[in-house]
């Protein structure tokens, strides 16, 4: 029988899991590492799933309508999930993205039609940022005012969205669940928005309460500071315990997860550099800091045995313009 997709909608989630089988063997892992490939969506991230059923709600619930300009604020991979949602769906796009990200990023957007904004260009965030430093919530805050006068837009804000986590909840999460056949004792995923952690980590502890559910942030010295002007940081990721409450992105469910790991960027890219020679797969840099962690909990004694899944956000080709794989680099 013929199958021909119409849209690229109809392309996004049912990823691959994957066993890191060389991986474990050059580690002597006593636990199973199972990874979730989102690159294999159709723009090569986790990002597809929320930017089509982001946008879809809104076209439900008639937020958005024929001829609006979508809006959104991302470090990138939303913004390129959305774009080629937009371009496919026949709405314009603007994306508000940080000046640092690489610039495939700017480039992919480009190339599906929409518009980019650095936030340097934003007063309202300059002076936001002057205050709260580079907070990704307070970024928001402060480009709602921007927009605030402006007519047939429609802002996704991936950060309070409830479609986010939902459709983890609904696709993510059921999709590890069946391709395990249940057999999964530990989730681990990084924190953005927190939607990918914790509407995989809701559905899976539904069906499991004894699966752990374990986060990631980036250590305090991965970020650029003026002490540190050449860091590279860990895309698309943000701390969110031991920061201030009104930082920590409503989409992240605080009871959804039992443990938490800090990853270096440095960690999260000797990881991803590792990976794409012992097993062929390349990853962001945020997958490197999922495998990092899966590796460290697949070390500890009482994991013996065990299976963890981690969730890799992104294809490593979105980085070749950084020092991900660049085996001399030392952040
Ligand atoms: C590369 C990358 N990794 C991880 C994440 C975090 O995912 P979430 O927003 O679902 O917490 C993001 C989010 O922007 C991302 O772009």
């Amino acid at each position: 029988m013929a199958k021909i997709y119409e849209s690229i909608a109809e392309l996004v989630g049912r990823t691959p899991l994957l066993e890191l089988k060389n991986y474990e063997e050059k580690h002597d892992l006593k636990a199973k590492i199972l990874v979730k490939l989102e690159y294999f969506n159709p723009n090569q991230s986790v990002k597809d799933r929320i930017a089509l059923a982001m946008v879809e709600d809104a076209e439900r619930t008639g937020k958005l309508k024929k001829g609006d300009t979508i809006i959104e604020l991302t470090s990138g991979n939303t913004g390129i999930g959305l774009a080629a949602i937009a371009a496919a769906k026949g709405y314009k796009f603007r994306v508000y993205i940080q000046d640092q990200v690489s610039k495939e990023r700017f480039q992919v957007i480009h190339a599906f039609g929409g518009d980019t904004v650095k936030i340097s260009e934003v007063p309202e965030i300059v002076e936001s940022m002057e205050k709260y430093g580079d907070d990704f919530v307070e970024c928001v805050k402060a480009l709602e005012r921007a927009v605030s006068g402006e007519k047939n837009i429609w802002f996704a804000d991936q950060t309070r969205n409830p479609a986010n986590p939902d459709v983890h909840f609904r696709t993510t999460g059921p999709e590890i669940w069946q391709d395990t056949d249940g057999n999964v004792d530990i989730l681990v995923a990084n924190v953005g928005t927190g939607g990918t952690l914790s509407g995989t980590g809701n559905y899976l502890k539904l069906q499991n309460p004894d699966i752990q559910v374990v986060g990631i942030q980036p250590t305090e010295d991965s970020f650029q500071s003026p002490e540190r002007p050449e860091q590279e940081e860990i895309t698309g990721v943000h701390p969110f315990e031991n920061v201030e409450e009104r930082f920590i992105p409503a989409n992240l469910d605080r009871k959804v997860y039992d443990d938490w790991y800090e990853v270096h960027t440095n960690q999260a890219y000797e990881s991803a550099r590792e990976v794409a020679k012992t097993d062929g797969i390349l990853v962001g840099a945020s997958s490197g800091a999922a495998i990092y962690a899966a590796t460290q909990l697949a070390n500890k004694p009482e994991n013996a045995g065990k299976t963890i899944v981690a969730v890799l956000p992104d294809t490593g080709l979105r980085y070749l313009s950084t020092h991900l794989f660049d085996e001399d680099y030392q952040g």
